[in-house]
C-alpha cells in the first residue's frame, strides 16, 4: 500500500533539510509545495506569478490553487508508492482535501511528524539560510555550512538567500503559521497520527528521531 508522510512544522523548522534525507532513506517522492511554487516562479508561469504575490508577503497561497496543484503532483507516476509531503497541508481545509484525495485510492496519511522549534530559533535559522539555485539543497552559514562558500556541495550551483527570508517577511510567515497551520497539530493528534520531534537538536539527531517515528 502507498505510504504518505506529512512533515509538519513552522517555517525554518528543518522540514526541507530532513525531507531530502528521508526521501533518500525511504525512497518516497519528496513533494515540497514551496519548491513547486518557486519553480513556477522561475519559469514565470501564471501559477508562479500568482503565488509570488502571496509568498512575498509571507501569506499562504489560496487553498483552491494549492490543493489542485498538489492533487496533480500526487497523480504522477513517481508518487505511485506514496510521498513525503513537505509544506502541505497548511490549513484544515487542505488537510481535509488531502484526506479525500487519498481516500479515493483506498489510502491515507500514515504518520505526521511535527518538528517543534521555538520562534526565536526560527528567526536565526532563516536569516542564515542559503539555498542552491539548481535543486534547492539547503545550508546554514553557521549550523550547516557548505564546504566552499557560496557553492552547493552536491551540484556546485550558486547559493542564494530566499526573497521571503527577509526579517519582516519571516515575522509574517511565523504569524501566519501560528494562525492558520498550527491548528493542524491538534487535528492530527486527534486522529492519532502526530509524532512530536524536538527540532532544536542537531540535524543528525532530528533525522534519527524522524526515522524512528516513521518506522513505528
Ligand atoms: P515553504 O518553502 O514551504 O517554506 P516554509 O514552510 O516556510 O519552510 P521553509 O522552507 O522556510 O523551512 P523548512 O522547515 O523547510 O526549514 P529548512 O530545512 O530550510 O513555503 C514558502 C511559501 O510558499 C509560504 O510562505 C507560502 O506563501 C507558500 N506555500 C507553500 N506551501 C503552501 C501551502 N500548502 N499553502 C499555501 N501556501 C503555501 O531549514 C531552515 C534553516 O535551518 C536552514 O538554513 C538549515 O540548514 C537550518 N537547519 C535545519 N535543521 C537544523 C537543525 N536541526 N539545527 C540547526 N540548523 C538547522
Amino acid at each position: 500500500m502507498a505510504r504518505y508522510i506529512v512533515l509538519l512544522g513552522p517555517p525554518g523548522a528543518g522540514k526541507g533539510t530532513q525531507a531530502e534525507i528521508l526521501a533518500r532513506e525511504t525512497r518516497l517522492a519528496h513533494i515540497s509545495s514551496g519548491e513547486i511554487f518557486r519553480e513556477n516562479l522561475k519559469a514565470q508561469t501564471e501559477l508562479g506569478k500568482l503565488a509570488q504575490e502571496y509568498m512575498n508577503r509571507g501569506e499562504l497561497v489560496p487553498d483552491d490553487v494549492t490543493i489542485s496543484m498538489i492533487e496533480e503532483r500526487l497523480s504522477r507516476p513517481d508518487c505511485a508508492g506514496g510521498a513525503l509531503l513537505d509544506g502541505f497541508p497548511r490549513t484544515p481545509a487542505q488537510a481535509e482535501a488531502l484526506e479525500a484525495m487519498l481516500r479515493k485510492n483506498g489510502s491515507g496519511v500514515q504518520v505526521v511528524p511535527y518538528i517543534a522549534v521555538p520562534a526565536a530559533v526560527l528567526i536565526e535559522r532563516l536569516s542564515g539560510r542559503w539555498t542552491c539555485r539548481a535543486q534547492e539543497h539547503v545550508y546554514h552559514e553557521k549550523f550547516n555550512p557548505p564546504a566552499v562558500l557560496g557553492k552547493c556541495d552536491i551540484d556546485g550551483s550558486e547559493l542564494y538567500q530566499r526573497e521571503d527570508d527577509k526579517p519582516e517577511t519571516v515575522e509574517s510567515r511565523i504569524r501566519v503559521y501560528m494562525e492558520k497551520t498550527s491548528p493542524l497539530i491538534a487535528y492530527y493528534r486527534e486522529r492519532g497520527l502526530l509524532a512530536e520531534i524536538d527540532g532544536t537538536q542537531p540535524i543528525e539527531k532530528v533525522t534519527a528521531d524522524l526515522m524512528a517515528a516513521i518506522q513505528k
